[in-house]
């Protein structure tokens, strides 16, 4: 019998804007492990989707382009079949449009095995919002990261508004309850938190404080395994 040791698992999950990306991406830089932005994917597709005149409501055109199109993730950029998109799936429009493909069981499942393959020595620190519960049940660490939707709004608008971009407060806060609401009261996959899950609420905590929480829950965790 072959024994395969499987590289361990930080899972990051929680709501829209509550700084996942920024404090996942630091974590596994701590610790030399790759980073799995699952939103990024289902931004993807929504753009692959949106370029091919797909509408975000047709699961199964949707899972077929899943199933087929070549995503990468380099230095920081995402590429869709060869071509760096990074601008474009950031907006706030595909941002919606990811959170609409989403619900459809035929694309999660589609994209479940592009996920897992994120998983390679020596570890992987994935965000999203099923990482813990479907993507790596397994998972040594599983942290559920959030923060009051008005704080959300805030930072979301301030990062907006540095980058140059027109924005309204009130608009993304509506959105980002729409977001919230649809995210988590889907049927498949839906957003919660697991019982196994560590809470952490940055409402009042900055990037770095809720990155050294996760660093010094993940050596704790690694000592007990
Ligand atoms: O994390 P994000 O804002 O980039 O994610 C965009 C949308 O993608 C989010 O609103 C819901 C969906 N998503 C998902 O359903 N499951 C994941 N693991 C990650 C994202």
């Amino acid at each position: 019998m072959t024994n395969i040791i499987l590289s361990p698992v930080i899972a990051i999950d929680g709501p829209s804007a509550s700084g996942k990306g920024s404090v996942a991406e630091r974590v596994a830089k701590q610790f030399g492990f790759h980073y799995l932005d699952s939103g990024a994917i289902y931004r993807l597709l929504a753009y692959a989707a949106y370029q091919q005149q797909v509408s975000w409501s047709d699961a199964n055109a949707l899972a077929d382009i899943a199933a087929h199109m070549v995503i990468k993730f380099e230095h920081g950029e995402a590429y869709l079949n060869g071509e760096q998109v990074s601008a474009h799936i950031r907006t706030e429009q595909m941002g919606k449009g990811a959170s609409e493909v989403a619900v459809h069981p035929a694309v999660r499942t589609a994209l479940l095995q592009t996920q897992r393959n994120f998983r390679q020595a020596p570890g992987l620190v994935g965000d999203g919002r099923d990482i813990g519960s479907v993507i790596f049940p397994d998972a040594g660490l599983k942290i559920f990261l959030t923060a009051a939707v008005e704080t959300r709004a805030k930072r979301r608008y301030e990062q907006l508004l540095q980058r140059g971009e027109t924005a309204s407060y009130a608009h993304i806060l509506d959105d980002l309850q729409q977001r919230d609401l649809r995210d988590s009261q889907r049927a498949a996959a839906p957003l919660k938190q697991l019982p196994d899950a560590i809470l952490l609420d940055t409402t009042d905590k900055n990037i770095e404080q809720a990155v050294n929480i996760i660093i010094e829950a993940f050596k704790k965790a690694s000592q007990t395994a």
